[in-house]
């Protein structure tokens, strides 16, 4: 079998003992990836709210959202939660972090590309992640020291080494029109180095698309730890680097990401950082 990318031959593996922490965030995301896509074929019955100007959240994100906080506490009743749409339960050292449907806006306008992910943090640090693109049917895991995986098969960041010739993924910050000048600044820099940008609107997505190869990097501003923490896993576990704009771990607090293969990230950080 050839090697392609992000599914190198010697790593075709399958994960045998999942850890209990990660087997709970799986199954609670299949579990609203199926009701996000049942109702993904009925989208004249969903009820939308409009959280801010352009910022929409529907019945069907709180419904994911509470379908998996159930299967959560129903065995971690002591655990934290921060979810998006308002399950913020404090705990102890452990913290879920959910967002139940990353790309609401897709999932409105029947653009098939919408997420569920989950994220567990233990005394700050994350320990697991679980991206699920339920259209797809691709379930993205990692578990910090134990790899990688789409699907049950091992997966690494691209070999790219260069901005030129790379695929970078990013979105628009459509809710900080503040920061469009500074970050259409971003954008012009990078598009004339690489060989394409993407914005496929589920942050959290196209993480996981970084660790699996089919992205080079990726870069945004102002996200939430919910669009972050499980891509965060993933693509570390996959061989690459994730920080803020000043190479810091603080990229879940600021919201602002850079992440990549290794020389990508380190690309895209020197284009990014005499723009701010
Ligand atoms: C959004 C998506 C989008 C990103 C936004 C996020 P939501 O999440 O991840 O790609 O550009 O900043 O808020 O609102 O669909 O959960
Ligand atoms: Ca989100
Ligand atoms: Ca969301």
């Amino acid at each position: 079998m050839t090697a392609s990318r992000g599914e190198s031959s010697y790593a075709l593996f399958t994960v045998i003992n999942m850890h209990p922490l990660l087997t709970i965030a799986v199954r609670a995301a299949r579990s609203a990836g199926n009701i996000i896509l049942r109702a993904s074929t009925r989208l004249d019955l969903v009820k939308k709210i409009e959280k801010q100007p352009n910022d929409f959240v529907t019945d069907i994100d709180q419904l994911a959202e509470r379908e998996i906080i159930q299967h959560i506490r129903y065995l971690y009743p002591h655990h934290g939660i921060l979810a998006e749409e308002g399950g913020h339960i404090r705990g102890d050292d452990y913290v879920w972090i959910i967002d139940p449907i990353d790309g609401t806006t897709n999932f409105l306008h029947g653009f098939p590309h919408f997420s569920v992910s989950i994220a567990v943090q233990y005394k700050g640090r994350i320990e697991h992640g679980v991206i699920y693109d339920p259209v797809r049917q691709e379930l993205f895991t990692a578990t910090r020291g134990s790899g990688a995986f789409l699907n049950d098969h091992r997966i690494r960041v691209s070999p790219q080494r260069q901005l030129a010739g790379s695929l970078i993924g990013t979105g628009f910050p459509f809710r900080h029109h503040e920061l469009l000048d500074i970050y259409l600044e971003t954008f012009k820099k990078i598009s004339v180095e690489v060989a394409g940008i993407r914005r496929a609107g589920s942050a959290a997505l196209v993480l996981a698309y970084v660790a699996c190869a089919r992205l080079d990097g990726f870069w945004e501003f102002k996200l939430s730890p919910w669009d972050i923490a499980a891509g965060a896993i993933l693509i570390r576990e996959a061989g690459g680097l994730i920080s803020d704009f000043n190479g810091a771990e603080t990229f879940l607090e600021s919201g602002n990401v850079v992440a990549g293969t290794p020389k990508v990230f380190k690309g895209l950080l020197q284009v990014i950082q005499p723009q701010l």
